[in-house]
């Protein structure tokens, strides 16, 4: 498994000292007193220190977008991409309505849920590839609009896998005891950066954001691994041009279409089913976790086929899928972020239930977490 790469604005933590503890002594008990799942944090000694979630939140701009309505911009029809991808419908934030609006409105009903103040906010990871602006970041922007003044921020670039990668960074504030509260936003407004005249791209894409509050609770597993991985030299298969110091915007490059987001999707696919089953595999593995064992697997809400082709890989039953991407398309970082926040709403998850999380997305970059809701 390849080590991660992201990029963040700028940030900074104490190291945590962590010693190593004979045995898995924070493994909860089932009622036979065996451990439910090891505990994979358990060696290094947090001193009853835990990652809980303790609010989820999400939010979708009001405007749907149907397959039908996009047959009338492209040549394409509803027939196409209802097999080729699962996509039904997706959301379209208004001209006036930035990642940052959507970001907010998702970290305010996660912060409700969680029973937290934004004063209590100590740090904001926004997850996202469309920021309002290169700089300052989207989370700053998010800070003042929730009011969480006494909260650091910056975003995280990792693409589709961006919320795991947040999640795994958060955790790592928390247990080090750098903070106790920390919010974790996955935001997009794609529809700015789609290319309305690609059909290969634009019938895959929708704007959301989906928000979690993660802090220290005891007597609480919350989240128990998180695997991060990325591939470089697979930069090329999605990607945005222009806009960076590489392109930066001109006339031309803005003829030429670089501030369009560009995929190769017969490739993109293949790499994406393979490199979740792998990483969703070393997840379970750490946890010592079948895969039997997991209540509801959310996937990142791409293509339906992919995600029938991992869970096939993974030897998962349909039943365990979270699956919501017929309403919103894909909304890259905001995807797992959205469904998690439905997936409890709805009842698909309850608290003592393990969560198989798994990402795939753009740099290439993957991910895949276990949490105990
Ligand atoms: C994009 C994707 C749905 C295309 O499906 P596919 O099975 O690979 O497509 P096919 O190769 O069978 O078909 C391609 C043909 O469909 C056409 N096509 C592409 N988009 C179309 C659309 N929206 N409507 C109609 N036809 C379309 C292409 O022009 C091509 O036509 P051609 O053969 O005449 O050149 C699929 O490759 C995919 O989902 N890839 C992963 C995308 C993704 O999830 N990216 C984000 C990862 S985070």
């Amino acid at each position: 498994m390849a080590h991660a790469v992201f990029s963040i604005g700028r940030c900074s933590s104490r190291l945590a000292a962590l010693e190593v503890q004979p045995n898995d002594a924070s493994a909860r008990m089932s009622p036979s007193s065996t451990p439910r799942f090891k505990n994979p944090r358990a060696k290094y000694n947090f001193q009853g220190r835990t990652c809980s979630i303790s609010g989820v939140g999400s939010y979708v701009p009001a405007k749907v977008l149907t397959n039908a309505e996009l047959a009338k911009m492209v040549d394409t029809s509803d027939e196409w991409i209802t097999t080729r991808t699962g996509i039904r419908e997706r959301r379209i934030a208004a001209r006036n309505e930035f990642t940052s609006d959507l970001g907010a409105e998702a970290a305010v009903r996660a912060l409700r849920q969680a029973g937290v103040s934004p004063e209590q906010v100590e740090l904001i990871i926004v997850a996202t590839i469309t920021p309002d602006m290169p700089f300052p970041s989207t989370a700053c922007l998010v800070q003042k609009k929730i009011g969480a003044h006494r909260a650091a921020g910056f975003d995280l670039e990792a693409a589709c896998s961006g919320f795991i990668y947040g999640l795994e960074i958060a955790q790592q504030f928390i247990m080090s005891r750098t903070y106790d509260t920390v919010l974790v936003i996955g935001a997009e407004k794609l529809s700015a950066i789609v290319d309305w005249k690609d059909r290969n791209t634009c019938v895959l894409f929708g704007d959301g954001a989906g928000a979690a509050v993660l802090q220290n609770r005891p007597n609480s597993h919350g989240l128990l691994t998180a695997v991060m991985g990325a591939d470089g030299r697979k930069a090329d298969l999605l990607f945005m041009a222009g806009g960076g110091s590489r392109c930066p915007a001109t006339m031309e490059s803005v003829a030429s279409g670089m501030h369009y987001l560009r995929m190769e999707g017969k490739e993109t696919f293949k790499n994406a089913v393979q490199a979740m089953q792998t990483a969703a595999e070393e997840a379970l593995r750490r946890c010592e976790l079948d895969i039997t064992r997991i209540k509801c697997i959310i996937p990142h809400q791409a293509n339906r086929r992919i995600i029938d082709a991992v869970a096939e890989r993974l030897g998962a039953k349909p039943e365990q899928l979270f699956v919501n991407l017929h309403k919103y398309g894909n909304t890259s970082a905001a995807s797992v972020a959205i469904a998690l926040d439905e997936a409890v709403a709805s009842g698909h998850v309850q608290r003592g239930d393990l969560i198989l999380m798994v990402v795939f997305g753009a740099g290439l970059t993957w991910g895949a977490a276990v949490i105990e809701w």
